[in-house]
């Protein structure tokens, strides 16, 4: 399907606005299997809605996560967006833009790139050390700089998110402060759920490792997609039937890895005969010298260590 460019230069599909709908059962099953917290995260669902939600930069990810709101049956009455130049496809929605946010919000979730923090989160400062909950999606912004900024008593979750939240198909791993309570954690998780799967983690230190697998991870793959189709180009197809040949080939693997009950390992197993063409390529792709094995371990340490790198500032 065609991209459709959102005027603000936001890719989106229209797919995203089924995809939404989808968002929203997830959000209700994901509330529902939250055991012994049913009633008080619906609750919160609705504090949402009554208190508002302020969105801090609606770009490419706010969009998507607006995109997913609007359609789960957040009211647009209900959302405050702060963005300097917003877009045509931000405007039809009917989001109050640009205007005074309201005292005591019940979540602020902040969508500006890291750089542009320093600008922006003062605009949030009158809302921190309160009952507002902070959602940052910005790679390599702390929750001690968060913290810092806002106020030590300020309930932050921090995530990371990646690329394919776009169109709804995204995986993003979040973990709270201490002043982030279950309840918190839960509503983070139900509102990016609006953009994909949402993962948990233990410790804010796993974070860079996720950057390195989830975060960059679509650019490996992206690149593993030019390679692949390079490969067939050398090996005597036309380059537009290569490219074809390699997208399909990925995306459709990964669908299948997603939808399995068996694990990817056991997936290519099944499609290796011995001494087949599967099997004489594995063996130049998982040897344990110059495989894939020893060369995504190097490339996801130097993401991991680049983005320790970029958080220590
Ligand atoms: N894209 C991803 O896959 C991805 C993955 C992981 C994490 N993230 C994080 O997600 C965040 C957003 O990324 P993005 O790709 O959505 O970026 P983006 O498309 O550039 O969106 C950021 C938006 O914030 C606006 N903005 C700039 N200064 C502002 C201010 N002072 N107040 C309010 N809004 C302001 C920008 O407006 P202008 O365009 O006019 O500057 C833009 O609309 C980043 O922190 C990034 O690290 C993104």
């Amino acid at each position: 399907m065609a991209l459709r460019a959102v005027p603000g230069g936001s890719p989106r599909t229209p797919d995203i606005f089924w995809l939404g709908k989808r968002a929203a059962l997830r959000l209700v099953i994901g509330l529902r299997s939250l055991p012994g917290k049913n009633e008080e995260t619906f609750e919160m669902m609705n504090d949402v809605a009554a208190r508002g939600l302020v969105l801090l930069g609606c770009g490419k990810m706010g969009s998507a996560m607006l995109a997913g709101w609007l359609d789960g049956g957040l009211p647009a009455a209900s959302v405050y967006v702060l963005d300097p130049y917003p877009s045509d496809w931000l405007r039809t929605t009917g989001v109050h833009i640009n205007v005074d946010l309201p005292c005591d919000p019940a979540v602020a979730l902040i969508a500006v790139k890291p750089q542009m923090m320093g600008d922006a989160l003062p605009a949030m400062q009158a809302l921190g050390n309160g009952q507002t909950l902070f959602v940052s999606i910005a790679a390599g912004t702390s929750l001690a700089r968060f913290e810092a900024d806002l106020g030590a008593q300020t309930p932050i979750v921090r995530s990371m998110p990646n690329t394919p939240a776009a169109i709804g198909r995204g995986i993003t791993a979040i973990i709270g402060n201490d002043k982030a309570t279950a309840v918190h954690i839960a509503l983070a998780d139900a509102l990016l759920s609006a953009v994909g799967q949402v993962v948990r983690l233990d410790s804010e230190g796993q974070i860079d490792a996720v950057t390195g697998v989830s975060g960059s991870g679509p650019a490996y793959v992206f690149h593993l997609i030019e390679t692949l189709a390079a490969a067939g180009v050398a090996q005597g197809l036309p380059a537009d039937m290569a490219m074809q040949l390699a997208k399909a080939t990925v995306a459709g693997a990964g669908a299948l890895a997603l939808a399995a009950d068996e694990d990817p390992a056991q997936l290519r197993v099944n499609v290796t005969s011995p001494n087949g063409t599967t099997h004489a390529a594995l063996e130049v792709l998982m040897d344990a010298k110059t495989g894939f094995p020893p060369l995504l371990a190097r490339a996801v340490a130097a993401a991991t260590d680049r983005s320790k790198e970029l958080g220590r500032g």
